[in-house]
């Protein structure tokens, strides 16, 4: 698995730097390709020209470099590899990254990237266990960071605990798990994202305040399981996956279209906030205020999209998700939505204004199924979408 990949090695600012020797040697020996990346910390532990020497590539260290930029622009080198590793990653290193500061090149690297990424930690016992540290490490691992170790044992600064880095031999373990094939690999899943836009005329809409974050998360999540997604999105605040096919949307109308002509797929998730209505007598002028007093909107239902998939007596994805944003009597409302609408799963969550989800960075669900209802607790909306990617993955198997 490991031949012919390309990782990008961050090197920090840490006495088991000395172990990255190895564990660079160890990669190559797989068939790796290792393009290294040494902090100005770094340096001070091991020399760019014994990096280099084991790599059999150039060091690079310097984000004002000119002549690297000339080569070879650092957003480049951010996406060129597989997968990423950090290691030794430092204290100060993952609180640059929780905190998505870019002030040298590690750490633009670390936020300008579009591919995984692999801790190994390394720093002191008391380092390792302050709360600022196991915070960042919370958020890290929300925003998806891998990690491997730190391990346990007799310390290079003479007290001993959690802190020490891991074996190169686990790195390149851990290494070759993240560079495998996902659970999804060979299955095509549909997301419905975002708000739809329901003209009034040119210039006016009809929408609601869905940012798309939660569909983005999922998308994202099911593209780290290995999945071909297809992302079908109204006008969102998030930017969309990098690795999805997109597709973007206005109306409901154009988002049944747009779903229809991405099908078959294995699954289909419908996280989009779809307006329930349009408007019929939209105009196609501009409105003006001054004509005829104060206009008149005549709505009529848009079509239900996850109702139309689900109940596909050809074609029907094997596994059809939707969702249900309530403001009250929240799982008996999703319970009857999940029953009307003839899905198999219902991800119910609360938008009361007082919950802060809707247009927020977390979520509080419920997922409905045959198997009833599973109450899980309120935490970031990446990791709702881990979470469900994995069960859908389960689902799939
Ligand atoms: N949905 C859809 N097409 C629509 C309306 C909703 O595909 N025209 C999907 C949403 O993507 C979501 C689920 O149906 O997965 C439930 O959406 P929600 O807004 O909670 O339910 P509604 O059907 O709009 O019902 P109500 O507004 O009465 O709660």
């Amino acid at each position: 698995m490991l031949a012919d990949k390309h990782i990008l090695l961050i090197i920090g600012g840490g006495i088991a730097a000395y172990k990255s020797l190895d564990l660079i040697r160890q990669l190559r020996k797989r068939g790796c390709q290792v393009t290294p990346v040494l902090t100005k910390a770094g340096r001070e532990f091991v020399t760019p020209l014994s990096v280099s020497a084991l790599a059999g590539s150039k060091v690079y260290g310097d984000l004002f470099d000119l002549t690297d930029e000339a080569e070879m622009g650092h957003i480049e080198l951010s996406r060129a590899a597989d997968l990423i590793v950090v290691a030794p990653a430092t204290a100060d290193l993952m609180a640059k990254m929780a905190a998505g500061l870019s002030n040298d090149l590690a750490s633009t690297l670390l936020l300008a990237t579009d591919k995984r990424v692999l801790l190994a930690p390394s720093m002191n016992v008391r380092m390792w266990e302050h709360p600022a540290t196991q915070r960042n490490l919370v958020t890290l691992k929300d925003d998806g960071i891998l990690t491997v170790g730190p391990g346990e044992g007799d310390m290079a600064c003479g007290e001993y605990g959690p802190g020490r880095m891991a074996e190169p031999m686990e790195i390149v373990a851990a290494t070759d798990a993240a560079l495998s094939d996902g659970p999804l690999k060979g299955k095509h899943v549909l997301v419905t994202s975002g708000p739809t836009h329901e003209p009034i005329d040119p210039v006016r809409y009809i929408a609601n305040r869905s940012s798309g974050a939660q569909g983005t998360a999922i998308a994202n999540a099911l593209l780290a399981l290995g999945a071909e997604v297809t992302f079908v999105t109204g006008p969102a605040d998030v930017a969309p996956p990098m690795d999805a096919t997109v597709v973007a949307i206005e109306t409901a109308q154009d988002m049944l279209a747009a779903v229809g002509a991405a099908l078959p797929a294995d699954a289909a998730v419908f996280a989009a906030a779809v307006a329930d209505w349009h408007v019929a007598n939209a105009s196609d002028s501009k409105i003006k205020k001054d004509k005829d007093g104060l206009p008149t909107l005549n709505f009529a239902e848009n079509p239900d999209i996850l109702a139309a998939v689900s109940g596909m007596e050809k074609g029907r994805p094997k596994l059809v998700v939707g969702f249900a944003a309530e403001t009250n009597d929240v799982q008996a409302n999703a319970v009857a939505k999940r029953k009307r609408k003839g899905c198999d799963w219902i991800v119910a969550n609360d938008v009361s204004p007082e919950t802060g989800i809707m247009g927020g960075s977390e979520n509080a669900v419920t997922l409905i199924s045959d198997d009833g209802a599973d109450v899980w607790p309120r935490m970031g909306k990446d990791a709702v979408a881990r979470q469900l990617a994995e069960r859908i993955a389960q689902a799939l198997a």
